[in-house]
């Protein structure tokens, strides 16, 4: 496995795969990302890996300084999965020039749901995906269903912008209890932990209600979780249709931690 921190790096490197499948993370990987790295290794020849904590994507009051670091076990992973090459740039390397002042914009889907709670969260992600796209043109990219309204919008990008990649989704992972993965569990003291099990709960109290009233009433079951969003809509995140495939999403705050989820329901 190769280890690259800069762009001339990068190239040179790249320029040896053939049939590559990129994993895009801010590092701190769990199964989750184990999972993404497992299907692109079945699916690709080559696999790359790339580790970077946006600054973009982080609000002035979010997490950006106290997300979690752990670039050795990372690597340790990433080695065990069979990845090929890592990328794991500095801030310095990705915006050489400062923040840019060029920036992807996501359209009306990116100002709902996360975008909502989180000004300027999905022109973060997509710019900085975007720029990886550009340096590690893959010819395929697998990214967690747990975003799904990024996943929706990188797909759109990939469309919208003639990028010639394959954008695949893949099914989240969950601890035995329900519990969607994510480098955020980390911060949830064990009370916590139990409390987040309401957003898997609701959700699919929701998919087996087919109407969000069933999961309004399990997050009103337990207080201290402070719900952001609960939402029925489909799977392209428009309006949730009377009958067919459709997807529900929630966001919540369990003490300082913000959680994700979402389920596929039938209605
Ligand atoms: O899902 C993530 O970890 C990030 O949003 C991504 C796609 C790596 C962009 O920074």
């Amino acid at each position: 496995m190769r280890i690259v921190d800069d762009r001339a790096g990068l190239r040179s490197a790249r320029a040896e795969l053939h049939d590559v499948a990129v994993v895009m993370t801010m590092g701190a990987l769990h199964e989750g990302h184990a999972t993404l790295l497992r299907q692109a290794r079945a699916e690709a020849k080559s696999v790359l890996l790339t580790i970077f904590v946006n600054p973009l994507q982080f609000g002035p009051n979010e997490d950006f300084d106290r997300y979690p670091r752990t670039m050795e076990a990372d690597l340790e992973l990433a080695r065990a999965e069979g990845v090929d090459l890592v990328f794991a740039p500095t801030r310095e390397v990705m915006y050489p020039n400062g923040e840019p002042a060029v920036r992807v914009e996501p359209g009306p889907l990116g100002e709902v749901l996360e975008g909502a709670s989180r000004p300027g969260f999905f022109h973060g992600v997509l710019t900085v995906v975007n720029k990886l796209f550009q340096l590690t043109r893959p010819d395929r990219a697998y990214f967690g269903e747990k975003d799904y309204q990024q996943l929706t919008l990188i797909r759109a990008m990939a469309r919208d912008f003639d990028l010639p990649i394959d954008v695949r989704g893949v099914p989240t992972v969950r601890e035995a209890d329900g519990l969607a993965l994510s480098s955020r569990n980390r911060y949830l003291a064990p009370a916590e932990r139990q409390a987040a099990l309401v957003l898997s709960r609701a959700l699919r109290a929701t998919a087996d209600a087919g109407s969000i009233e069933a999961g309004l009433a399990e997050f009103a079951a337990v207080p201290e979780v402070k719900l952001d969003y609960l939402v029925l809509a489909d799977p392209m995140l428009g309006p949730a249709p009377e009958h067919g495939p459709a997807r529900a999403l929630t966001a919540a705050w369990v003490g300082g931690t913000r959680l994700i989820d979402n389920l596929g329901v039938q209605l």
